[in-house]
């Protein structure tokens, strides 16, 4: 078990803390929220579209005894993403856990994406996240300890043709990962993990395709949720990592 050292600054005390998980009505946002709840952390649960099922994690994150809240945001419009930050710290207390989960996954070709889908991918999968993570920062200020994780793809080390924009934008919140890392240090680390199949994309290549991909991996088989929770705990705890970016995904980078 971690324990906190008050003398570095990079330290944060789980219990009692504040995430803003987006992204967090279902699959693995969910899993993320429940997971830092059941770590006593306040968890802010996030949604778009799936407020129904944000409102029902909270109400089962509260039977627990925990502390949960859903909030609803469109990320891709930037006032809606920066009044969201604003609106959790003062509704559950300054955000001291970020993760940047939410995303879409559209397929696009390089001769065939759109401008109007460019800029659509951009908006949520990038600018919506840096956004957050200034807002985050600027309210922490320059002694408040602060985690962000950011959700990547294994993709933007080992790119397929056929998802451009989604592989560009993610490749970029590594870059910013990393810019940031050094930026925000000592007292805000800030991380990502790069999944690889974990659950079959909503509504687009189906299941069958989704495990021959699995299967073409060297480990053979899909990852889990839970999978990507024990990174993330694992990278929210760990004081001394920062600018670090970790595959979870059986090896598909390889
Ligand atoms: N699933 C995988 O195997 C896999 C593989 C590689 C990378 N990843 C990455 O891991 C993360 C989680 O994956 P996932 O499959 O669980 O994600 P997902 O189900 O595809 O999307 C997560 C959430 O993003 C939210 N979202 C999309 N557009 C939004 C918008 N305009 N405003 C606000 N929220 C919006 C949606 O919220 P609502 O439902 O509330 O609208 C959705 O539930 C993503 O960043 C993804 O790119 C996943």
């Amino acid at each position: 078990m971690h324990t906190p050292d008050p003398s570095q600054p990079s330290s944060l005390e789980l219990a009692g803390s504040t995430a803003l998980i987006t992204g967090a009505g279902q699959r693995i946002g969910a899993a993320c929220a429940q997971a830092l709840a059941l770590a006593g952390v306040k968890v802010a649960v996030h949604a778009h579209h799936s407020l129904a099922a944000a409102q029902a994690l909270c109400h089962t994150i509260q039977q627990q005894g925990g502390v949960a809240e859903p909030f609803l945001a469109d990320l891709a419009d930037p006032r809606q993403t920066t009044h969201l930050l604003e609106q959790v710290d003062s509704q559950l207390g300054t955000v001291r856990i970020l993760v940047n989960n939410a995303a879409i996954f559209k397929p696009g070709a390089f001769g065939t994406t759109s401008l109007e889908a460019w800029q659509e991918m951009l908006a949520i999968n990038l600018t919506a996240p840096f956004l957050l993570m200034q807002a985050f920062a600027r309210a922490l200020g320059p002694v408040t300890a602060g985690v962000i994780v950011n959700l990547l793809d294994q993709r933007i080390i080992r790119p397929r043709p056929g998802h451009l924009a989604y592989t560009v934008a993610k490749s970029a919140l590594w870059s910013l990962t990393r810019m940031a890392a050094l930026e925000l240090a000592p007292t805000i680390r800030v991380n990502a993990i790069a999944p690889g199949p974990i659950l079959p994309a909503v509504g687009m290549e189906g299941e069958a395709h989704f495990q021959r991909i699995a299967a073409a991996t060297p480990l053979g088989r899909p990852g889990s949720p839970q999978d990507i929770v024990d990174t993330l705990l694992f990278l929210v705890r760990h004081a001394f990592i920062t600018g670090e970016m970790v595959y979870v995904d059986g090896g598909e980078h390889l």
